[in-house]
């Protein structure tokens, strides 16, 4: 595994070999088994993998989180290592962004919403260094979370709005045991707020099962999980959507698909899930 910091080093290595097939997994490192499914899911499917890895200032709109971010950079080189990643790139601030930098790209619409709106800034940062990355790695294929639903929708309309030639490939979200779903922040969570911070997953639950026992009004599904999290002592409510999962619309009525979402304080500490929720007759339609 090679690992290097400049931008020509990255290139020499990619390019090495025109023909080879890249998958490709932009991370900001604290790694842990939801990455690893990226990353495998990448080594399965192309000759060579490469990762980054890089803390992006520009997509933090709250100077504390960037700085408080969780950072362990030897065990990330240890577990990539062993997955047989080939290239890692983990570039210093100043070189992806230097003194002069003035370029930014911001993808409109669906980032009006959620995360974008209770973030702002966030997913401009999010698609200018995405943007960034793949045009140093130049990937055939690359690899996100549906952890970060809303993230992965962004990076598709990106790709297909700039004409970046690179197949998106969604992984479904790696869990803990209990449900939680994992996240570099949740190594932020006091040890009584990671007992509680289960209620993402149950809320998200209870409402689909509403929506499975035949509920198809958004709101009431919305209202489950408010009344989850509302029974949660530590728990703070950011937001609760039911939203259409392409165009992230608010629904009123379920028709077929939705995506169900949240956001959650626990103190400082800002905790996000979601869940599809599919008819069977879409299912089987499909
Ligand atoms: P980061 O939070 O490090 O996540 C990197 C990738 O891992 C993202 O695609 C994210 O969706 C995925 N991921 C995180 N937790 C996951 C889980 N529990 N299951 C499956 N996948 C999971 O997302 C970012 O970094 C940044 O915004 C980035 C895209 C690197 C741009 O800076």
């Amino acid at each position: 595994m090679e690992v290097f910091s400049a931008i020509e080093d990255i290139r020499r290595l990619r390019w090495a070999d025109s023909s080879a097939i890249w998958g490709f997994v932009p991370t900001m490192g604290f790694l842990h088994e939801g990455h690893l499914s990226l990353v495998r899911r990448a080594r399965q499917e192309n000759e060579q993998v490469g990762v980054s890895i890089f803390v992006n200032p520009t997509q933090f709109n709250d100077p504390k989180d960037l700085e408080t971010y969780p950072i362990d950079l030897d065990r990330d080189l240890a577990l990539l290592k062993k997955e047989g990643v080939d290239l890692v790139w983990m570039p210093s601030q100043d070189i992806v962004y230097p003194p002069d930098y003035e370029t930014f790209v911001e993808v409109t619409q669906v980032t009006t919403v959620l995360e974008g709106a209770a973030r702002p800034g966030f997913f401009r940062g999010v698609a200018t260094v995405v943007a960034k990355l793949f045009n140093v790695f130049q990937p055939q294929r690359t690899y996100f979370g549906q952890k970060d639903a809303q993230q992965a929708i962004v990076i598709k309309r990106m790709v297909q709005d700039l004409n970046f030639n690179i197949e998106v490939i969604i992984c479904p979200t790696v869990r803990e045991a209990d449900g939680l779903a994992m996240s570099s922040r949740n190594a932020k969570l006091s040890a009584a707020a990671r007992k509680e911070a289960i209620c993402l997953y149950h809320a998200l639950c209870a409402a689909k099962e509403l929506f499975e026992q035949g509920e198809g009004d958004a709101e009431r599904l919305r209202a489950k999980m408010v009344a989850v999290i509302e029974s949660t002592d530590m728990a703070r409510l950011d937001y609760v959507s039911v939203a259409h999962p392409d165009t992230l619309e608010e629904l009123t009525v379920i028709e077929d698909r939705a995506l169900l979402s949240l956001a959650v304080f626990f103190d400082t500490v800002r905790l996000i899930d979601n869940m599809m929720v599919v008819s069977l007759s879409f299912d089987s339609a499909s």
